[in-house]
């Protein structure tokens, strides 16, 4: 059990309560004001004891999370004696240099995380007192449910603090992956990156917003739970990508240049898990349980998305034109 501070008891500071508090860990929320703080853990307990009547935590989480997170008077209070405390203030970097300079002043030893999702983290150090504590421990909203954690060290961070995040963020029971502190880290570089060309595809009329998003969720969207693109590249084959690659090129010269470590690859003769290596490496006797995984993987997401049905952009509005026509 570690004792946690969160600072800033929004959206994230709640969520990653939660999350700390359902691990067992005892957790201090605290805000601008000991009555933000205290208003926001009773939102946290009106919420927890939702998702557990919803059968999406398990029976005992309210009492759980009741005992374990509790709101301090003053940010000070919160982390006085905190071995890790995790910073989710508004996205301001003048707002953040203040609160992380008033955390590591009152506490020079706990190890500080920033739930930062764009700032630079070299940045972010900067008011930080002994630096070598601090990083990016970037979780994704909403917190409770999605599992990924960036983790996010500067040039300076040392490798105990790290461990001492990854440790707090998988004990947790969510995904650890470290990340070097670059604009945008992986997530939102990656997410934007797709948001962008999403746009491009609206401006230039080659489909609607709703049929875009469509595709997105039905098609390649629908492999990504299962494997990331480094993977799915692999599985498809990168003799395959690099002829796409030479398509997307005859248009879009630039933006679709073929990536060299694509190129080596090929110029190998790595061409995926057909060939034995790409840029996953699988032992080759393993490729027919990979294929099995696949297959099982994909069935069940149609399955969950069958029983769950539309979300409420896609579905009929009860009693609309279109929910009526299709009675
Ligand atoms: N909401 C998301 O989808 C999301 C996802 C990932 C990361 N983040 C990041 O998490 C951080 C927090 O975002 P959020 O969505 O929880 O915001 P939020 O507005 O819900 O919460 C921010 C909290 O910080 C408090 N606060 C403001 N100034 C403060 C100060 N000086 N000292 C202490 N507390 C202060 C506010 O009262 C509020 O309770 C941001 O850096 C954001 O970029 C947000």
């Amino acid at each position: 059990m570690t004792r946690i501070a969160i600072v800033g008891s929004g959206y994230m500071g709640g969520g990653m309560a939660q999350v700390f508090a359902l691990a067992g860990h005892d957790v201090v929320l605290s805000d601008v004001t000991a009555d933000i703080a205290q208003s926001n853990l009773e939102r946290v307990r009106v919420e927890t004891a939702q998702f557990e009547e919803q059968g999406l935590y398990r029976t005992g989480s309210t009492d759980l999370i009741a005992a374990n997170i509790s709101a301090a008077e003053s940010i000070e209070a919160a982390v006085a004696d905190a071995e890790f405390i995790e910073e989710a203030v508004p996205e301001r970097i003048d707002i953040k240099h203040e609160t992380l300079r008033r955390i590591s002043t009152a506490n020079p030893t706990a190890v500080i995380g920033s739930n930062t999702s764009t700032i630079s983290i070299t940045k972010l150090s900067e008011p930080v007192v002994h630096p070598a504590r601090f990083l990016g421990v970037h979780f994704s909203n909403p917190a409770p449910f999605v599992p990924g954690v960036e983790i996010i060290p500067h040039a300076g961070t040392e490798e105990s603090a790290i461990r001492t995040a990854e440790q707090i963020v998988r004990g947790s029971g969510k995904v650890a992956a470290r990340v070097t502190d670059a604009t945008g880290f992986v997530l939102n570089r990656l997410q934007y990156a797709l948001f962008h060309e999403a746009t491009q595809l609206v401006d230039e009329g080659v489909a609607s917003i709703e049929d875009i998003d469509a595709i997105v969720r039905s098609t390649f969207g629908f492999r990504l739970p299962f494997f990331g693109p480094f993977a799915i590249a692999d599985m498809a084959g990168l003799d395959v990508y690099a002829f796409c690659y030479a398509s997307l090129q005859t248009e879009f010269p630039e933006r679709f240049a073929t990536p060299s470590i694509l190129s080596e690859r090929i110029e190998k003769g790595e061409l995926g898990t057909k060939s034995g290596a790409g840029f996953r490496s699988i032992d080759p006797e393993r490729i027919g349980d990979l294929v099995a995984y696949r297959n099982r993987a994909y069935a069940k997401m149609a399955e969950l998305l069958e029983e769950l049905g539309p979300s409420p952009f896609d579905a009929p509005e009860p009693g609309g034109d279109e929910d009526r026509a299709s009675r």
